[in-house]
């Protein structure tokens, strides 16, 4: 991007050195501390992640499978250190112009339709049509200015007068075009608007980026960012949470149905329970009035945990024995094979053979970690190549704006 303008908003600082010259946390305790306030229970290791990331004002690049408190960690920053969090919501096909900021071509027209006669006096003396467009050109830059600029979060987070939090979410999602223009915020903090210039932020944003792993991310990001790897917690941490949660399921029952949940995610899954269908799942269970985690309560609501026809059989399968390790199958108990239990498993299983079944290469080719399902996201592998930003002006209006097929 070529920038021949002047540039915006004097010199970039982190809070570290702002002029308060009060840091956001005293030291890794303190990030604990305030986050568990907040209800958010990190471990020693995210914890330090985030307090480097306030004192070296890099990203944090959060990667992980579905529901272990990603984007969470993100919110909770925000409301930890009082800043406002800006989020971009990354999906195949993105452009700069939901990313960024694109010119506002609706108050464009308007204004000129307004100023119709304004314009009409400014052409008005001049001989030919050709004048007439030389004079108009002399003029346009008033169009492709700062009023009519509409602010995307990438954009609204370096313009913010206040520190912000932003969080880019799913940056595995977006295509590798805007990966490379999320590198140039994320190198120089600053956004280049050929038309007006170069924007540097005031104050360094917080950045939160987040990823399912549905595709590798350039290694070019990845030097940016302080990268962290969000697993399942551990027991006594998953119980802590659960319990922070005050899902009204006795302490007793929630130790047990943690260790039955972290049985199931050793299961083959094509979709493990997070930390979030724990939650669920003891909610229900409270709700339900539960008072003994049976094979047969647990089979009767894992439903909300396992959310594939295959992973409920699975699960059914596989409960007496989380239960109890020496339980054997009772009759009474929904089996795998069965249709009909009302429990909203396996109708679309032919054979009633363990799934594994129909057309499985074809299914987990399909099936994409999170919980947004390929319908709404596309498929991984069509990326388009790499885009570079023209300097021409005007080019992010709205209706000039077509991705490319
Ligand atoms: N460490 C934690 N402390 C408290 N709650 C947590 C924690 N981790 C996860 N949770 C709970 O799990 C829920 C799901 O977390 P979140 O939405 O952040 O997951 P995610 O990793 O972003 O998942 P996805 O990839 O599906 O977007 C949160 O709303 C929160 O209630
Ligand atoms: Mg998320």
């Amino acid at each position: 991007m070529t920038i021949a303008r002047p540039t915006f908003a004097g010199s970039l600082r982190s809070d570290a050195d702002s002029e308060s010259g009060t840091t956001e946390f005293d030291d890794v305790g303190d990030v604990l501390d305030r986050f568990g306030r907040h209800g958010y229970l990190a471990d020693e290791r995210l914890a330090t992640t985030v307090f480097l990331q306030t004192r070296l004002g890099k990203p944090i690049l959060l990667e992980g499978p579905a529901g272990v408190g990603k984007t969470q960690l993100a919110k909770s920053l925000a409301e930890v250190t009082g800043r406002p969090l800006l989020r971009l919501q990354c999906y195949e096909g993105q452009d700069e112009t939901t990313a960024l900021y694109e010119w506002d071509y609706g108050k464009q027209l308007l204004y000129t339709q307004l100023l119709r006669e304004k314009i009409g006096q400014i052409v008005a003396d001049t001989p030919d049509l050709e004048t007439a467009v030389a004079r108009i050109a002399r003029e346009e830059s008033v169009f492709f200015s700062e009023r009519f600029l509409a602010a995307r979060p990438l954009l609204e987070a370096i313009r913010s007068p206040e520190p912000v939090v932003l969080l880019v979410d799913e940056v595995d999602r977006a295509d590798e075009a805007l990966e490379a223009v999320l590198l140039e915020l994320l190198a120089e903090f600053q956004v280049s608007v050929p038309e007006i210039g170069t924007y540097h932020a005031v104050h360094r944003p917080y950045v939160v980026l987040t990823s399912n792993n549905t595709r590798d991310l350039s290694a070019a990001l990845k030097r940016r960012c302080l990268h962290l790897s969000l697993d399942y917690p551990d027991a006594a941490r998953e119980l802590e949470i659960i319990r922070s949660k005050r899902t009204g399921l006795p302490d007793a029952l929630a130790e047990q149905l943690v260790a039955i949940v972290r049985g199931l995610r050793g299961l083959d899954l094509r979709k493990a329970p997070s930390i979030s269908e724990t939650i669920d799942w003891a909610r229900t269970l409270a709700v339900l009035g539960v008072e003994d985690l049976t094979a047969e309560a647990l089979a009767a609501t894992a439903n909300v945990v396992v959310k594939y026809d295959r992973d409920l059989r699975r699960t059914l399968d596989a409960l007496p024995r989380l239960v109890d390790p020496n339980a054997t199958v009772p009759d009474s108990l929904p089996h795998s094979h069965g249709h009909g239990h009302g429990h909203g498993h396996g109708h679309g299983h032919d054979d009633g053979h363990d799934d594994d079944v129909p057309g499985p290469a074809a299914r987990l080719a399909k099936d994409e970690p999170g919980r947004h399902d390929e319908g709404y996201y596309g498929t991984p592998g069509r990326l388009g190549s790499p885009r570079t930003v023209s300097s021409s002006q005007g080019q992010r209006s709205f209706p000039t704006r077509r991705r490319p097929v």
